[in-house]
């Protein structure tokens, strides 16, 4: 089966086909970050904008790579929530019309599905049951991926995501945004053991993450510099504060593990790229005996062909929606 992925949730536009929710044809992503760093974040309006300037070359770009014309697809995914409201309904509008005109049925994707669903581009054989930690900049889930279309929260974050506790720190730091991926390679060449930072716990729910605690520490440690007229080395904080933000993940996530049983571990979304989570995660999971899928690189960050990917899935369980579906800025990852 062949199916066109379509993913408009934030800055990036995206569209894909993806044969058998396994093996990618095609895939480009028009990427808007250069144009929201001068604002230190995305600004939805801009983004909603450019997402309709680019949709129709988008997509155009990834039917003729794959080399498959309309006719021959089997549906259009669409990501439908959670994200920017109007960031969403560009892709889910054109979505429609596309699905419309084509005669193809429609597949409303969760984003954060389609996040897990990369894993299954990257291993051929990665099936259901799995445990998966999903860090986006939105978004720090740990999931029981029960099977594709049945998923259940054990942990999740209580404030911020994981995304969003490296941006906000690296912009505190000066790095601009989207500061988690310099942040990383700045940690890089830093020691990480200069400036000790909490490991914040979340009262009666061990699986839960609080990143607001170890996000103050940092901006306490910058100003508490600042106002004593010292340096602080941004390499020795930045690998400081990644240490602690990944030791953290790591430990709720091998919790998890443990108290669940299962062998099988992946992790999805943007910060799945972070250099020092897939170097411990790799080490400890090969000591510990468990499974570990990442997904290759290039698919960490928001593309379509996950979202296709996981479209596949949606659509063999029976999922479609009509010409009334809806974008919704939040929405589940259990209600898909
Ligand atoms: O999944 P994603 O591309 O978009 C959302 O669905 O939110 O995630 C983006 C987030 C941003 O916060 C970005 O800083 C973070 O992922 N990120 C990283 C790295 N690469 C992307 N964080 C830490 N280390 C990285 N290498
Ligand atoms: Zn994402």
């Amino acid at each position: 089966m062949l199916i066109l992925g379509i993913e408009t949730s934030c800055d990036e536009t995206a569209a894909a086909v993806v044969r058998d929710g396994r093996e990618v044809l095609s895939s480009a992503v028009a990427t808007q970050i250069a144009e929201h760093r001068i604002y230190g974040g995305v600004v939805p309006e801009i983004a909603s904008r450019r997402h309709a300037e680019a949709i129709v070359p988008v997509v155009r770009e990834a039917l003729e790579k794959s080399g498959k014309t309309l006719e021959e697809l089997d549906g259009v995914a669409v990501t439908y929530a959670p994200g920017l409201i109007g960031a969403l309904l560009v892709g889910v509008n054109f979505a429609k019309g596309l699905s419309l005109s084509a005669g193809l049925p429609l597949v409303p994707v969760h984003h954060l599905r389609g996040h897990i669903a990369a894993n299954y581009l990257s291993h051929a054989d990665l099936e259901p049951p799995f445990l998966c930690l999903v860090v986006s900049g939105g978004h720090s889930h740990i999931v029981a991926v029960e099977s594709y279309t049945r998923l259940s929260i054990l942990g999740r974050t209580r404030d911020d995501a994981a995304g969003e506790a490296f941006d906000k720190a690296a912009r505190a730091m000066g790095i601009p945004y989207p500061g988690g991926v310099e942040l990383d390679r700045i940690a890089e060449t830093g020691d990480d053991s200069a400036y000790p930072l909490p490991r914040p716990r979340v009262a009666g729910a061990p699986l839960d993450f609080s990143f607001s605690g170890l996000k103050t520490a940092a901006l306490n440690l910058l100003n508490g510099a600042k106002q004593r007229g010292e340096e602080i080395d941004v390499p020795d904080l930045c690998a400081s504060y990644r240490k602690a933000v990944v030791e953290y993940l790591i430990d709720h996530f091998l919790r998890a593990a443990r108290e669940t049983g299962m062998k099988t571990l992946a992790v999805a979304g943007g910060v799945s790229a972070n250099r020092l989570l897939r170097r411990r995660l790799t080490a400890l999971c090969a000591e510990q005996g468990y499974r570990l899928c990442m997904p290759e690189l290039s698919l960490c960050g928001d593309n379509a062909a996950m979202i296709a990917a996981q479209g596949y899935y949606e659509l063999l369980n029976g999922r479609t929606a009509g010409m009334n579906l809806n974008a919704l800025p939040q929405r589940s990852i259990e209600e898909g």
